[in-house]
């Protein structure tokens, strides 16, 4: 009797030990060491040295990166323009090197650390967490309704604007979706109403909440644990994100309640046909969109894609009015975020539907504006 309690004690401690180490072990996951940092800082966007984003001025001479873009651009135009480089502060004043990447001393410094807004292309200073302002800095893009001409009243709409060129939002500007109509990325219409900032859920609020700040990727809760699967029951991984959806509007009227993602993807189609419509009819010149700077060229042969030979920078289409330039600006905003469909998707929505609104107000383009979020 006494030895099989004996045993007993003993796998009861074997076990309880286990479970400790297994604790503690769990724990310390928790107080990454710098190792594993660096290892997740490597394989990210920040670390790409051959990245276009800091090579792009490789052939330039002298191959410098200029003021205006060296904030974003360079790690060390970054440094000059929170002024940890002893010079002014939130201005870039001197040109910075080209294949300088956003290393550790560039979000980890004293003037970084302390930033608690960012400035914003309309010129708005939105106040936000320490982390959110670093990232929001650079992922702010570049443009505004005041970028685009034709927003006050005197204007002819419908005139053609004497070499125009494309007004791009430039890319990968999340904070600027994310906040809405606090910061006024998008091409806003003077009689409408916009979100603001997405709130979205507690524990999702801030840009590193969801982001880790060195794989970029989503933070993992526990251990192979999807982040959004807490919350949305149909996410397993990455590859559910798209089919997530809360509302349950056919924002398409495509006749299937999908993704927000599939539903601002079916709106976008919309609004780059009535934009062909627009272009063919008003303007007199095809316009279509693909994938490559500057973006939108001459359909010459109105087929309603741009065939290769088509695709090609003297093909570029010039003969904006003000009407086609905001809409094409706000479909351009509803792409280069390509997650704009988490960072805030109804802000999203409303600028397409307020765009299709535009343009079918002066052809003929059938469209249900009632489900506008
Ligand atoms: C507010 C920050 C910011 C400023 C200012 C800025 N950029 Fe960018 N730019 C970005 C970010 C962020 C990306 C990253 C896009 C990505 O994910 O590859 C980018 C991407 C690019 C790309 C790569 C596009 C692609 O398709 O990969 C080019 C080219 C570029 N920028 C040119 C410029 C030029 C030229 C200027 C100055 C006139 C400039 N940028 C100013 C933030 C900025
Ligand atoms: C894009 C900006 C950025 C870069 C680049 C960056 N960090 Fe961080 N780092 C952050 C932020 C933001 C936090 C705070 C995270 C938080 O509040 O949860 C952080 C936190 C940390 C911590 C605290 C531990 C932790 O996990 O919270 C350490 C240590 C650290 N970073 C080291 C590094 C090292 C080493 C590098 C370079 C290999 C680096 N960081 C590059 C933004 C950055
Ligand atoms: C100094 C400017 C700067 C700061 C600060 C910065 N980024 Fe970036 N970020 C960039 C640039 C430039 C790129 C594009 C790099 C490339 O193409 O390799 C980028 C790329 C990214 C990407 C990948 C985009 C893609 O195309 O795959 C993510 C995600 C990202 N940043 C998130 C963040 C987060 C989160 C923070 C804050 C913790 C942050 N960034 C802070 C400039 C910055
Ligand atoms: C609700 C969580 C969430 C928040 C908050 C959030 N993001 Fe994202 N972000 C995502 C998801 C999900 C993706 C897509 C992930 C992927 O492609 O790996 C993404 C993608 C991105 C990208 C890459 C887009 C591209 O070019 O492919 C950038 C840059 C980015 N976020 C920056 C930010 C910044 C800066 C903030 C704060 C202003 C922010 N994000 C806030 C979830 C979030
Ligand atoms: C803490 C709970 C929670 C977490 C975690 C969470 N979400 Fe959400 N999500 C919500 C709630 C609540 C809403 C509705 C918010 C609203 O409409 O104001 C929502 C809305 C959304 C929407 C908009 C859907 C629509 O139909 O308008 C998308 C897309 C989304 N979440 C994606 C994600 C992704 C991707 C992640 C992980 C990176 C994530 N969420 C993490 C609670 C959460």
């Amino acid at each position: 009797m006494n030895k099989y309690f004996f045993l007993i004690t003993l796998l009861l401690l074997v076990f309880l030990l286990t479970g400790w180490i297994y604790y503690v072990n769990s724990q310390s996951d928790q107080i990454e060491p710098v190792e594993k940092i660096s290892a997740k800082w490597w394989g990210s966007a920040h670390a790409d040295i051959e990245a276009e984003a800091f090579t792009h001025w490789s052939e330039d001479e002298p191959a410098i990166v200029p003021p205006t873009c060296a904030k974003c651009h360079s790690g060390q135009g970054f440094l000059d323009y929170v002024g940890q480089d002893g010079s002014a502060e939130f201005v870039v004043d001197e040109p910075a090197m080209i294949e300088s990447v956003i290393s550790c001393e560039i979000c980890h410094n004293q003037q970084t650390t302390q930033l608690t807004s960012a400035v914003f292309p309309s010129g708005i200073e939105i106040d936000l967490d320490p982390n959110s302002a670093l990232c929001a800095s650079c992922h702010s893009g570049m443009g505004s309704s005041d970028s685009i001409p034709g927003r006050s009243e005197d204007v002819d709409v419908d005139e053609v604007i004497p070499e125009g060129s494309f007004i791009n939002p430039h890319y990968a500007f999340a904070a600027a979706t994310w906040l809405g109509s606090d910061a006024q990325g998008g091409y806003e219409y003077n009689q409408k109403t916009y979100v603001g900032k997405f709130e979205h859920a507690v524990g999702v609020q801030t840009c590193t909440q969801c982001h880790d700040p060195h794989s970029l990727h989503m933070n993992q809760p526990y251990t192979n644990t999807d982040l959004c699967s807490t919350c949305h029951s149909n996410v397993v991984d990455y590859s559910d994100y798209r089919d997530v959806y809360v509302d349950g509007v056919d924002y398409d009227t495509d006749g299937y309640t999908e993704g927000i993602y599939y539903e601002i993807e079916g709106v976008r189609g919309q609004l780059n046909r009535v934009m062909q419509i627009y272009a063919a009819e008003i303007i007199g010149q095809g316009i279509g969109w693909v994938d490559q700077y500057p973006y939108l060229f001459k359909d010459n042969d109105l087929d309603g894609t741009i065939s290769e030979e088509e695709r090609n920078f003297s093909n570029a289409y010039t003969q904006f009015t003000p009407r086609l330039m905001r809409t094409a600006y706000n479909l351009q905003f509803s792409i280069k975020d390509p997650a704009g469909y988490v960072h805030n998707g109804k802000y999203i929505l409303q600028l397409l539907f307020d765009s299709i609104e535009d343009l079918a107000s002066v052809v003929e383009f059938p469209f249900d504006y009632s489900q506008r979020p």
